[in-house]
């Protein structure tokens, strides 16, 4: 089977990293664990912490800049712009037209996805449908995160783990070879208690209960989550190969969700792709939710780890539960 054509290509790619480092060491004087355990669990070294009043759709804002920067393109050209979170600054609106005025995309429909990690995933699919429907000229899709605002600062089995950041890419119709060449995404939402915040919804509404229980914050079964992971990304690599006809020996790189180095090497593994060929930034950013997938392509295109005419897999996986792969040809 040949490959297919893509429909969408990458016209530029931004990030937004916090200066603050937190190290394993700071963590340590936060809650009862030590750098050896959350290196050796997790592969994380240290993460970035925004400060109190950075908000998601500010360093959303910061990434989509340089994206369209990067692209060569004016705000106002934008015609979608797409905000995943799991983070959203507020209830009503959206964390998405927060970010449309702070960057003046002034012709733009603004929207958030909520699919957790695998939502920057998602948007990247939703906005290949608005381009090849000819609604939109570009689509701006942002991943933010402030992880560090949903995280229970007293659970040492949560709150090690995660980071703040943003990445973004501004997607145009494809001209050539290049672009999304397969997508795969599912969902289980059987499985929604296994990393969810119960209260402070609409069906359990903020009240002194759910504070005092702390079921405003991120409640996760880790073992759970880890072998769910494993499955969900490495059945979804798969799905995205024989989509794009080719197997993982042909990948040049692959970029998985960054949420712990041993799910990463897991899903590697099965994908048959050796962890050279794999982009890690975990060790430095723990997980940025669905901020992870966007920041590590801007870095690996800004290394030159990303070269033209590579293949490059991705693979995500979430709350939800909600995963997804794609394979993209630069
Ligand atoms: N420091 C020190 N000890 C700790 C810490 C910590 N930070 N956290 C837990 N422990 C202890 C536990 O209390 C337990 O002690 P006990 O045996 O005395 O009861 C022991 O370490 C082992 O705990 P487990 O939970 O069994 O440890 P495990 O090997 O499963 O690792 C981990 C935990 C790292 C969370 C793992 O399950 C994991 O990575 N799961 C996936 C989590 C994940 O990636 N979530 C996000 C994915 S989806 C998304 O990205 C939003």
């Amino acid at each position: 089977m040949s490959q297919p054509k893509p429909l969408v290509e990458f016209a530029g790619t931004g990030r937004f990293l916090p200066d603050r480092v937190v190290t394993n060491d700071d963590m340590a004087r936060i809650v009862d664990t030590n750098d050896e355990w959350i290196r050796t669990r997790t592969g994380i070294r240290e993460r970035r912490l925004s400060d109190d009043d950075t908000t998601a759709a500010m360093m959303g804002a910061e990434a989509g800049r340089k994206a369209l920067e990067n692209a060569g393109i004016g705000p106002e050209d934008v015609g979608t712009l797409i905000v995943s979170t799991a983070t959203p600054d507020r209830w009503l609106p959206s964390t998405a037209c927060d970010a449309q005025a702070l960057l003046g995309c002034s012709n733009a429909m603004a929207f958030d996805v909520s699919a957790a990690c695998s939502g920057w995933l998602y948007g990247l699919s939703m906005a290949e449908g608005y381009l090849t429907a000819g609604r939109a000229r570009y689509a701006l899709v942002i991943a933010a995160e402030k992880m560090s605002a949903i995280v229970d600062w007293s659970d040492r089995t949560t709150c090690v783990l995660f980071g703040d950041g943003a990445g973004a890419a501004v997607l145009r119709r494809a001209e050539g070879d290049r672009g999304i060449v397969s997508a795969f995404h599912r969902s289980d939402g059987h499985l929604a208690e296994l990393l969810y915040r119960p209260g402070g919804g609409a069906s359990v509404p903020m009240d002194e209960g759910v504070l005092a229980r702390r079921d405003h914050l991120l409640k996760m079964s880790g073992r759970e989550i880890f072998k769910n992971a494993v499955r969900s990304m490495a059945e979804a690599a798969s799905n995205a190969l024989e989509g794009a006809g080719i197997s993982g020996d042909e990948i040049d790189l692959m970029i998985p969700h960054q949420a712990n180095i041993r799910i990463v090497e897991a899903t590697a593994k099965y994908a048959n792709i050796p962890m050279e060929k794999v982009y890690v930034n975990v060790d430095r950013y723990g997980n940025m939710s669905s901020s992870s997938i966007p920041v590590a392509l801007d870095e690996a295109l800004e290394e030159g780890r990303i070269q033209p005419g590579m293949r490059v897999l991705t693979a995500t996986f979430g709350a939800g539960l909600t995963w997804g792969a794609m394979v993209w040809q630069f």
